[in-house]
């Protein structure tokens, strides 16, 4: 087989790549390992950015985020169960929208089923060939068959524990990380939200965030600790936490049901650098990972393709290769910024277990300066709805 962008990964880099590419004319393959049904299934990112949001009209993928998404022009910041609303229209004129991760990846899944090559699910043993030369290839297995798929560049949109980014020279690649002392328990449940906007709370006891998937389906989290396990925490014990961590208002109004998912995640933050080898661009998790505090996974991951795909479209229309050698450094600019506020925020809203009574003064302080100041909240909300490509 042969084609001009191998993209190994059908998550929402991959995926959104592909059909940024054939918008622009250009041929794709994506290959990913895993099923369709698992791919559609797993339940991860659910917050958009106004930038997320364009490219997916930009593609013909908006149709049904415009029908069933939540367009949320503010959320809510609480301090020991207090809370205090950030707007974010009045403060930065933009909006974020409540639309799953899992709903992106089948509306692209099925844009792609209606071009000539659709995604090529359960695609094992990928492995990259001559990413340094002018002629790199994929080799790998499928339907019981060895492959080999020929290709001008690969995209390596894999996630985190991909095989792209382990294909650059260790001595050439540089990592920056963090490792959180806590996780996330999320629960997905067939409730109605306790509030119209999403709940960040900072309480004693630790983080926890309301948040939703649409009118009748709610997500919440809560901070956890590193060792606890699933069966620690049966429904009953994560909504009695939940009513303590978010405070009187959200308590009185939440309903309680039934979790349909429960998972731990763990924290993290994490660069490698370059994002480039050769013919080989890396995108999304594949090259980097931010605590899901700021909602910023999902979103870095289209804005890395957007750059991506520029750059490749204006390659094949003009033989250029300026925006190919600036995607690294182009990329680079903005997830640092993305990682950083990431960072801060986590920082801003969790209990760290080698927390003094000073660094909680100092994180209360910090919380009653944002409540009481307006630069500060610009600052939040413009970061929060997501800084511009450049
Ligand atoms: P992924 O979505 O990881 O996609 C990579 C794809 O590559 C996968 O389909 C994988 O199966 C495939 N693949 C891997 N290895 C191979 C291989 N060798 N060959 C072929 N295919 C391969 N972000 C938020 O903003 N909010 C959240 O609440 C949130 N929750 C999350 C919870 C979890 C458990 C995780 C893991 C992530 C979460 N994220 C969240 C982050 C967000 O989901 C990611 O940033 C986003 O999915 C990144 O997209 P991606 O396409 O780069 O990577
Ligand atoms: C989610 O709904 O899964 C979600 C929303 C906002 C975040 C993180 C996760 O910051």
């Amino acid at each position: 087989m042969r084609t001009q962008v191998a993209i190994v990964g059908a998550g929402p880099a991959g995926l959104l790549l592909s059909q940024l590419l054939y918008v622009a004319g250009v041929e794709s393959v994506v290959l990913e390992r895993r099923d369709q049904a698992y791919v559609e299934d797993r339940i991860r990112a659910g917050l958009l950015e106004q930038g997320t949001v364009a490219l997916l009209e930009k593609v013909g993928v908006a149709e049904r985020m415009h029908a069933e998404g939540l367009i949320h022009g503010g959320f809510s910041l609480a301090l020991d169960g207090v809370a205090h609303r950030i707007d974010l229209t009045g403060l930065t004129g933009k909006s974020v929208m409540v639309y799953g991760q899992t709903e992106v990846t089948k509306d692209l899944i099925e844009a792609c089923a209606g071009r000539d090559m659709p995604v090529q699910f359960e695609t094992a043993d990928v492995a990259l060939h001559d990413v340094e030369g002018d002629a790199p290839f994929v080799t790998f297995t499928r339907e019981g068959r060895a492959q080999r798929l020929d290709c001008d560049f690969i995209a390596g949109c894999d996630g985190f524990h991909g095989v792209s980014r382990p294909s650059i020279p260790e001595e050439l690649r540089r990592t920056f990380e963090r490792v959180y002392p806590f996780g996330w328990l999320g629960i997905l449940a067939d409730v109605p939200p306790c509030h119209h906007e999403l709940i960040y709370s900072n309480h004693e006891r630790g983080f926890a965030l309301a948040s939703m998937r649409s009118p009748t389906r709610s997500r919440y989290y809560v901070q956890c600790a590193l060792d606890e396990q699933i069966e620690d925490w049966p429904d009953e014990r994560i909504w009695d936490e939940l009513a303590i961590r978010l405070g009187e208002e959200a308590h009185c109004a939440m309903t309680r049901g039934p979790s349909i998912e429960k998972s731990i995640a763990p924290l993290r933050s994490f660069v490698s650098e370059p994002m480039r080898h050769g013919r080989l661009f890396l995108a999304g998790d594949a090259a980097h990972i931010v605590p899901p505090t700021g909602a910023k996974g999902l979103n870095l991951a289209a804005s890395d393709v957007a750059m991506l795909s520029e750059a490749i479209a204006l390659h094949y229309r003009s033989g250029d290769r300026t925006g190919l050698d600036e995607y690294s450094g182009r990329a680079l600019a903005r997830v640092w910024k993305a990682e950083r506020f990431s960072w801060w925020f986590t920082g801003l809203t969790h209990r760290f277990p080698d927390m003094d009574p000073f660094a909680r003064k100092m994180q209360v302080a910090e919380l009653e300066y944002i409540f009481s100041s307006k630069a500060a909240q610009t600052t939040l909300a413009e970061n929060y709805v997501g800084l511009p490509l450049a």
